[in-house]
């Protein structure tokens, strides 16, 4: 068997190799991969293995299966492309799935996208972090009240923690430069939850804030409508509430329209027409101070949203948990 394999192997790729136009490879494909193809010689032979031997090489047969297709579809565009014909731009469907992003980072990939083409940096940020980064650099001093809005997982190594918000990049962003500043942080973070469909001790935020002279509630609420507008491809309204985070004064959360109901009310939005979504405000003087920016001078804007939420209101899922799951069944619904 191994040598059968290795066999066909080399002529394949020596005929695929050879093969210079679209009807020479579909010879190719004909001969080896066709239902009387050499290929399928191959797979009669593997019935007549022993159980145990059987599977390894059924597993190992449907993968060189499918690399040799993915190979044919391969050369085909090539040379499509190479003779100026037209290109199927559905030819990607037409490719034996091999893998896919997660729905996650589909989303978080869009993001990233969107906020660039505004001109943002991209930062990522550690998971385990100081306290000062996660809790002190954003006004939440031991001890107070306000750290209970966040319960975290501390570990046994002082003074570190499983960070609880993006927010723990402010700190780091606003020392290393100067203004003007914008960046965006998506990334994963950690609460002590119980879990049920809607929590989970671990999900995904995106941090973002803007900082130079004169900037406004006015530059945030562009920001973020043309940022809600470029996600959901149509008009979305916005609205803001006051809310309270210890980093920012005013603090608000923005709530938008539903995209499902465009805003009349339906069982996603609770029959409110609107959608909660993040927190935000203007960055608060002493955590300017604190990352070494004057706030004399300088104002900016924060805002940080639940990217797993996004991604849980986008596709319809209503258990949260599914999403770290790892069933390839929920995966390949998000399979492009
Ligand atoms: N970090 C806050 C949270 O996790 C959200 C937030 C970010 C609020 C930035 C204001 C400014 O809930």
């Amino acid at each position: 068997m191994e040598n059968d394999y290795k066999h066909f192997e080399k002529l394949f790729a020596e005929a695929l190799e050879q093969a210079s136009t679209l009807e020479e490879v579909e010879h190719v494909e004909k001969t080896y991969l066709s239902r009387h193809g050499k290929l399928h010689e191959l797979f009669t032979a593997m019935l007549a293995l022993p159980p145990d031997q059987k599977k390894e090489w059924g597993q190992k047969l449907n993968i060189l299966k499918q690399s040799s297709l993915s190979q044919i579809e391969q050369k085909k565009a090539t040379l499509q492309d190479q003779w100026g014909e037209q290109i199927d731009v559905t030819l990607q469907k037409k490719l034996p799935l091999l893998s896919s992003f997660h729905p996650l980072s589909q989303v978080e990939r869009e993001v990233v996208d969107i906020f660039i083409s505004m001109g943002f940096e991209v930062w990522d940020g550690p998971e385990v972090d100081t306290e000062y980064h996660n809790f002190e650099a954003l006004n939440i001093p031991k001890h107070h009240p306000a750290r209970d809005m966040q319960d975290t997982f501390y570990l046994e190594k002082e003074p570190y923690v499983l960070r609880t918000q993006t927010s723990n990049m402010q700190n780091r962003i606003l020392k290393s430069k100067k203004p003007p500043i914008r960046a965006i942080v998506p990334g994963r973070v950690f609460r002590y939850e119980a879990t049920d469909a809607r929590h989970d001790c671990a999900f995904y935020q995106t941090e973002g804030m803007m900082v130079d002279t004169n900037i406004s509630v006015a530059h945030m609420r562009y920001v973020l409508a043309t940022f809600l507008q470029a996600l959901f491809h149509k008009e979305v309204k916005t609205r803001f509430r006051p809310g309270y985070f210890p980093f920012v004064e005013p603090g608000m959360e923005l709530d938008f329209s539903c995209t499902i109901c465009d805003g009349k009310g339906c069982k996603v939005c609770k029959h409110t027409g609107w959608i909660e979504f993040l927190g935000c405000g203007m960055i608060h003087p002493q955590v300017l101070k604190e990352g070494g920016i004057d706030p004399e001078q300088y104002t900016g804007f924060a805002f940080g949203f639940g990217l797993t939420r996004l991604v849980m209101m986008k596709y319809k899922i209503d258990d949260i948990r599914l999403l770290h799951s790892g069933d390839i069944r929920f995966l390949k619904q998000f399979a492009q």
